[in-house]
């Protein structure tokens, strides 16, 4: 892998950041100062307009606002892609939208994707650049971290991932017995999961070989013992491949689970030269591979400018290039570049994820919804708010600005969500009825991949039903025009106003997943943006990660109890102790 040739230090400065030591190293770097365009967003003329016209938006009648204007449904509407983005179910109006853009160019969002493209350090407290958009880069692109160009070493990991993913669809890369490897496991954690497991279960439908075979993948996440079982218990070690992703080889997880994995298959393989055959690892981290006992030549390397949930299109994706095939992978990472195309280039009024960022700041910061369910009435996208939660939520769940002082706004909302119908009969109770307003993105696609009787109409009927429903409601005088009784009246009726926006795209295939994947990676970076958030560190998860080691040997017994934490985690640890005899 990788970097053959020196990084001098010799791009601009970045003006996020006054100077190159890595955050890990012994001497702190000095805080970055964060560029005057670079403004905090109630500091905006936007904001305080915003504000005033929250108001009318709590207030808004979307039945009128639709009467009124016959062309509302087309005029609140942007095409590109093969996604059409609906956002006229939303309580907004033309000063609220022109708002909002002014918005996004007084927080300097343009000029700040400006520095992510170029390969500035704009994830400061870990002064690192942040590049996934060069993961996807054509490989005539030059793309430079400290004055040297990191596409040729991304298509030099690509390449090497096509040949392993040919050789182990093909049947060349055999277990260590001979066998052709069936089932591919993937051993991750977070960004070295979710984004693998959702792509994974979006394209089942695209895994199949000229021969109309394909490799099954499983995915371990969790340190539960009760995953590893699951996900291996049925496999035989000889015809399996472990890959062992994470970014830094430390999460205790991934190396607990991959330290079992190596135990299993070698209770039936015997050899310990049978790892190479079994195990390969994704990582930045070679070192760390080399002490597990992987190989370092089955190591498919990525860079430290990737963040963990920015991830599915570096090697992490291997488990996914694997079951689509490379040309499959390649046409997923064409998508990828065509929304990063779009982002960089169409207007904010025509641009994708500005518009879903925008709609999302205006749903949480004006209008004070705290959620945000991701619906997709697709069954393969079953895993997709999963995924988003941890894009979204990772990204932009921050307190702090830039320069460490606290938001005086609020920033990521929670993002949940299943598939429609599904949810319906579930959730939507309270989306419909509930005290707190729930905005929705409601996610289809017209083309269904497997046309099965009446499924495909009555499915996008229920889609384009709840999106209507929730904004025009059914009002007191529509219920007892039914005959319904008095009593029975507010029960049965439905406020409406409830906002959504609606996707509708035109068929699912690894190009239109990696462009809905890249606009919401991009509307993540444009509300972080406005928030002034650092979206790509991920201090949060450290505290527990710390604790929990901590306790570990509290638990098994090794260490004494020593009632070292407050009496609740003490009570705790004793019941714990007690009910696993020790
Ligand atoms: O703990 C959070 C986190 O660091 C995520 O950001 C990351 O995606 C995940 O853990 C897994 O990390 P790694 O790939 O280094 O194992």
């Amino acid at each position: 892998m990788a970097a053959k040739k020196t990084r001098k230090s010799t791009s601009t400065p970045s003006p996020t950041r006054p100077a190159r030591p890595s955050a890990a190293a012994s001497v702190p770097a000095p805080a970055p100062v964060v560029p005057a365009w670079h403004v905090a967003p109630d500091e905006t003329k936007a904001w305080r307009r915003l504000t005033t016209l929250a108001r009318k938006g709590r207030s808004m009648d979307l039945r009128k606002a639709f009467a009124a204007d016959r062309t509302r449904g087309t005029r609140f509407a942007v095409e590109s892609l093969g996604i059409h983005l609906d956002y006229s179910k939303n309580l907004v109006d033309a000063a609220t939208m022109d708002a909002l853009f002014a918005l996004a160019s007084e927080c300097g969002v343009a000029r700040h994707a400006k520095a992510m493209f170029r390969g500035e350090a704009i994830n400061t407290t870990e002064n690192r650049a942040v590049l996934h958009v060069a993961l996807r880069a054509p490989k005539d692109a030059v793309i430079k971290v400290d004055g040297c160009n990191v596409v040729p070493d991304v298509h030099e990991v690509l390449e090497r991932m096509e040949r392993f993913a040919n050789a182990v669809r093909g049947g060349k890369w055999r277990g260590h017995t001979g066998k052709r490897i069936r089932t591919v496991v993937n051993i991750g954690i977070g960004g070295s999961d979710l984004g693998p497991v959702m792509a994974y279960e979006a394209l089942k439908d695209f895994t199949r070989d000229s021969a109309g075979r394909s490799i099954e993948c499983r995915y371990i996440s969790n340190i539960d013992g009760e995953d590893f079982h699951e996900k291996t218990h049925d496999l035989d070690p000889e015809e399996t491949l472990f890959v062992v992703s994470s970014k830094t080889f430390t999460t205790i997880e991934t190396m607990t689970n991959a330290q079992t994995a190596r135990t299993w298959a070698l209770r039936k393989l015997k050899d310990p030269a049978a790892v190479a055959k079994h195990f390969v690892a994704v990582s930045t981290n070679a070192a760390e591979v080399s002490k597990f006992g992987i190989d370092t030549a089955n190591m498919f390397g990525f860079w430290d400018w990737v963040g963990g949930r920015y991830s599915m299109d570096s090697a992490i994706g291997l488990s996914t290039m694997v079951a689509i095939g490379p040309d499959g992978f390649r046409e997923l990472l064409g998508g990828f570049r065509d929304m990063d195309e779009h982002f960089r280039t169409a207007p904010p009024k025509k641009n994708l994820p500005y518009l879903l960022a925008l709609i999302g700041i205006w749903n949480r910061d004006f209008l004070g919804c705290e959620t945000v369910a991701v619906l997709p009435y697709c069954q393969y996208l079953h895993r997709l708010s999963a995924y988003l939660q941890q894009l979204e939520m990772e990204s932009n769940g921050k307190r702090v600005q830039l320069d460490g002082t606290p938001c005086r706004w609020q920033t990521s909302p929670v993002i949940w969500g299943e598939p429609g119908t599904n949810g319906q009969h579930a959730f939507y109770q309270m989306i419909h009825q509930g005290t707190s307003p729930v905005p929705c993105d409601l996610i289809a696609f017209a083309q269904p991949l497997h046309e099965i009787g009446e499924h495909q109409d009555i499915l996008l009927a229920n889609f384009l039903a709840q999106s209507e429903a929730l904004a025009f409601g059914k009002t007191p005088a529509e219920v007892r025009a039914e005959g319904t009784p008095e009593w029975l009246v507010p029960h049965r009726t439905f406020p409406g106003n409830r906002p959504t926006s609606t996707l509708l795209c035109e068929k699912l295939s690894p190009r239109m997943l990696g462009r809905l994947i890249a606009l919401y990676e991009h509307k993540a970076f444009v509300q972080g943006s406005i928030w002034r958030v650092n979206s790509f560190d991920q201090w949060g998860v450290e505290l527990g990660k710390v604790l929990a080691k901590r306790i570990i040997p509290e638990l098994s017994g090794k260490a004494p109890s020593k009632a070292a934490h407050d009496s609740s985690t003490n009570a705790l640890i004793a019941r714990y102790r007690a009910w696993r005899g020790r």
